[in-house]
């Protein structure tokens, strides 16, 4: 297996199952904060006693009898909530102080990460004791805190939390992100940060021909066809199943009906490649794992050398978004990449940490 089937968003380790429950194996440190994923009846009392073991043994008995009390339903009165709160409270508050102090090993900070993302990811909020979600928010904000020059990056694992979780924030609240994006009046399904590395590319590689199956209303084309408009040069051309209703007009841009994998519209468009011009081919159109294949087996062999061809929406399936998806276009990438040595992953494109295409953008190397 290739070692690029791991790569993600600047070399941190893929879960190839999920990367929601385990992105590390466990420590055994970590193991009291995995059961908090898993068990839970007694989620909030697992995570106390768990957690203020770790810190301070007198905390820790307090809280742990605390929490036999009230499991066994005894003592289920308000103090006794407010007192288990206020334990937890400061042993995740003194956790992530350590962290902050520089003072933390990687099983602190895989301990901290793993219960803010239990909670933050996993657990009801409405049965969240409000001083462990206050603590646990205020951990989550004191995982990296940075002073002074120069900033140094935040350890591996700390800056996977903080992007998955803004990538989930931005993704799942689709309504004010990804879906109420317009170019120009015109819907697009993108993320800013990704439209801005297409410029990018386009400023550099000086495509004849952008190619973008998936048109959906238009918007995405419309942009890559104005990009093209500032550089004078290249056209695009866009394939849907579906006829959108009032695409924008552009000089640049072609529409074609059909499926992207129909032969005849490959040869189509394989026609429009002007003789040794650069491509920049953009797959977005059914995000199942099969027709991205089978996309990747039409279009790949037509990006030349020095080329870029994205693979979008990857982050689909627990790439950390949408874990229900099913097999998508990931999972066509790692089998792509593990047959195909022309293609190396350009985790450069994916330096703004959000990006809807993760380990997506693949350059043509050989
Ligand atoms: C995610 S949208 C495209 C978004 C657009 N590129 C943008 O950024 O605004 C996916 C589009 O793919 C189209 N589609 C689905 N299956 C397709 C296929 N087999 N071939 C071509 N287009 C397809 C859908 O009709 C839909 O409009």
């Amino acid at each position: 297996m290739s070692e690029r089937r791991f790569v993600y968003a600047r070399g941190s380790p893929i879960h190839p199952v999920s990367r929601v429950a385990a992105p590390l194996s466990p420590l055994p440190h970590q193991k009291a904060f995995i059961r908090i994923v898993t068990a839970k009846d007694n989620l909030v009392a697992r995570a106390r006693s768990a957690l203020v073991r770790r810190v301070d043994p007198l905390a820790a008995r307090r809280a742990a009898t605390l929490a036999e009390r009230r499991t066994a339903g005894i003592e289920q009165s308000a103090a006794v909530d407010a007192a288990l709160d206020a334990t937890s409270a400061v042993a995740v508050r003194d956790l992530a102080q350590k962290i902050r102090d520089g003072g933390a090993d990687l099983h602190d900070q895989a301990a901290l990460a793993q219960l803010v993302e239990a909670y933050l990811t996993h657990q009801d909020p409405a049965s969240m004791p409000h001083g462990v979600a206050q603590a646990v928010a205020a951990s989550f904000e004191g995982l990296w805190q940075p002073v002074g020059e120069p900033v140094p990056e935040p350890p591996p694992f700390i800056r996977d939390v903080i992007r998955d979780q803004f990538h989930r924030l931005y993704y799942h609240v689709s309504k004010r992100t990804w879906k109420d994006t317009w170019y120009r009046g015109v819907r697009t399904y993108k993320c800013p940060t990704d439209m801005w590395v297409y410029m990018e590319l386009i400023d550099q590689l000086e495509p004849g021909l952008v190619i973008e199956t998936g048109t959906y209303r238009g918007g995405s084309a419309l942009y890559i066809a104005d990009r093209l408009e500032t550089i004078g040069a290249g056209n695009v051309v866009t394939v849907d199943v579906n006829e959108p209703p009032n695409p924008p007009e552009h000089p640049r841009i072609t529409y074609l009906t059909g499926s992207s994998t129909d032969p005849a519209i490959v040869e189509k468009i394989a026609g429009m490649i002007p003789e040794g011009s650069p491509v920049l081919v953009i797959l977005d159109s059914d995000h199942s794992r099969d027709h991205v294949a089978g996309e990747l087996a039409a279009y790949a062999p037509l990006v030349p050398v020095g080329s870029y061809l994205i693979v979008e929406d990857t982050n689909v399936n627990g790439h950390p978004a949408a874990p229900d998806f099913g097999p998508g276009p990931m999972e066509a990438l790692w089998d792509f990449m593990a047959t195909d040595p022309g293609f190396e992953v350009d985790a450069h494109c994916e330096r703004y940490f959000l990006t809807q295409n993760p380990s997506g953008y693949l350059k043509r190397v050989r």
